[in-house]
């Protein structure tokens, strides 16, 4: 028997929405196809697929990053702005693709305006020039009688767009990326950038670019940017096509919060900087595939994958203290929840737990007692295709449990992992006092089996169920059990 123990009092901090944030990079059909498709029956007059706005809107999503990942490394944003039909067609190094430019600033602003989305913009500091971010800066943000504030105007935006968040390059650690730097050369680049930007508009808040939080990179970048960042980056991709490998495989996530925020943190004390510095999860993911035969980046996620998710979840909810924004990468095909044809889309496993934890988690973060059955990885199962072994992080608890409640203590939700294949597992969840529940709600991702998919054809293998249950009125404890591979949100009204 399982136990949950939840205490209404024991805050662990307030859960930013930011972390139900999204990317988006020119990466295979993530834009062009994805979001973007102009001439489509399917989209809107302003090229914008209206069945991926549907499904974004369902997702909540706060923030979008934008435009890469590794793509970043090579963009010259002012390729991407003013009359289509003059912008430059330009080769694509980071995916080895042709770059049409047709989707650039403007149009990326547009699209976060339609959907209420605060946009997260990436600089290039691979190939791209201080003074090119600069300007980026003034285009989007300039209120002045100024070139390329005035170039803005003349493209039509009057209004500033006054984008807050501003990533200081992409992975700029690896040899995969334009222009990579060892740490300390990227720590000299980065301050001149970041100087000029916020010259620019002091307003802008800048995150630093991390590598996985426990490196020599991140020991030297944190040191040497703390002064000048509001948030650290943090990249991490999981998973593996073994179920139990895949589901403990974000206890690396938890591994690198932890690392981050001690490095962090010793950095603010010895420096006596006043100002937090949180932690921007800007792309997490399972990612374990190989690209198809085409080349072409398109991952089919299963229930496992979706269970994985959900732990993810959990990890930033746990850690809500210092993970203040998370960008989930990425948003359409690639690696993703929504999956496109021309003829329409398909829900992947993973769009559920998404959609399930943005809308029922609540704003304050709970420090929950959890016992439950645990797991150590045998030496197969602990390696996975990354290359990362995190079976020194176990054993691994076969729940993995969260649990939220809003500012009034009106509602308590718990979000229960079962990562058990095979099991469900029966629990007591014990209230820290006397608690009247008036309403009783389960909301369960679940499906056939771990390696369950959706595709076209079958839409709904794998979905979120919602069952109403008898409210079980005044108690200090009930009982609910979690079938085996599943994810249960239960959302508790209370008098
Ligand atoms: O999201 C796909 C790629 O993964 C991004 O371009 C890069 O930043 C990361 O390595």
């Amino acid at each position: 028997m399982a136990k949950i123990h939840v205490d209404m009092a024991r805050s662990l901090g307030t859960v930013d929405r930011k972390i139900f944030g999204g990317f988006v990079e020119h990466l295979g059909r993530c834009i062009y196809g994805g979001i973007y498709e102009e001439g489509s029956p399917l989209s809107d007059e302003q090229g914008f697929r209206k069945d991926v706005m549907e499904a974004v809107r369902g997702l909540q999503t706060p923030i979008l990053r934008w435009p890469g990942g590794n793509f970043v490394s090579g963009y010259h944003w002012a390729d991407g702005i003013g009359p289509v039909e003059k912008r430059p067609r330009q080769l694509e190094l980071a995916w080895h693709s042709v770059e049409s430019n047709r989707f650039g600033t403007d149009e990326f602003m547009e699209y976060c305006r339609v959907l209420g989305v605060e946009p997260y913009l990436c600089v290039n500091m691979g190939s791209g020039t201080m003074d090119e971010a600069r300007a980026w800066v003034e285009y989007c943000n300039g209120t002045g009688d100024t070139y390329w504030a005035n170039l803005r105007r003349q493209n039509g935006h009057e209004e500033p767009y006054n984008v807050k968040y501003w990533g200081l390059g992409n992975e700029m650690y690896g040899a995969w990326q334009i222009g990579h730097l060892s740490p300390e050369d990227y720590v000299k680049k980065a301050i001149e950038f970041a100087k000029v930007m916020k010259w620019t508009d002091p307003s802008i808040q800048l995150v630093g670019c991390g590598e996985q939080g426990w490196n020599a990179w991140d020991r030297v970048v944190i040191e040497g940017l703390a002064p000048w960042i509001d948030y650290y980056s943090i990249h991490l991709y999981t998973g593996s096509a073994n179920h139990y490998s895949n589901v403990f495989s974000p206890a690396l996530a938890e591994l690198a919060i932890k690392s981050s925020q001690a490095l962090i943190e010793a950095a603010r004390f010895t420096q006596k900087i006043e100002q937090p510095i949180y932690i921007a999860y800007d792309e997490w993911n399972i990612w374990y595939r190989q690209q198809t035969a085409d080349s072409r980046l398109e991952e089919q996620y299963t229930l496992s994958d979706a269970l994985a998710i959900g732990v993810y979840l959990n990890t930033f909810i746990r850690h809500s203290d210092v993970v203040k924004m998370a960008n989930l990468a990425q948003l359409v095909n690639v690696i993703a929840p929504i999956f496109t044809s021309p003829e329409g889309l398909f829900l992947q496993t993973i769009y559920h737990p998404l959609r399930l934890y943005a809308e029922q988690t609540q704003e304050i973060a709970l420090d929950v007692y959890v016992d439950s059955e645990q797991m150590t990885l045998t030496a197969e199962q602990q390696r996975s295709p990354w290359g990362q072994q995190f079976a020194d992080l176990g054993p691994f608890k076969l729940l993995d449990v969260t649990a939220t409640r809003d500012e009034a203590g009106k509602v308590l939700t718990l979000a229960v992992v079962n990562r058990d294949s095979e099991r469900a597992h029966e629990t007591t969840i014990k209230l820290a006092e006397e608690t009247t529940i008036t309403e009783f709600t389960a909301y369960e991702v679940n499906g056939p089996e771990v390696g369950s998919l959706n595709s076209f054809t079958e839409q709904t293998v794998v979905a979120a169920q919602e069952r109403i249950l008898e409210a079980p009125g005044s108690v200090r404890t009930l009982s609910y059990t979690f079938p085996a591979h599943s994810l249960t949100v239960l959302r508790l009204q209370l008098a």
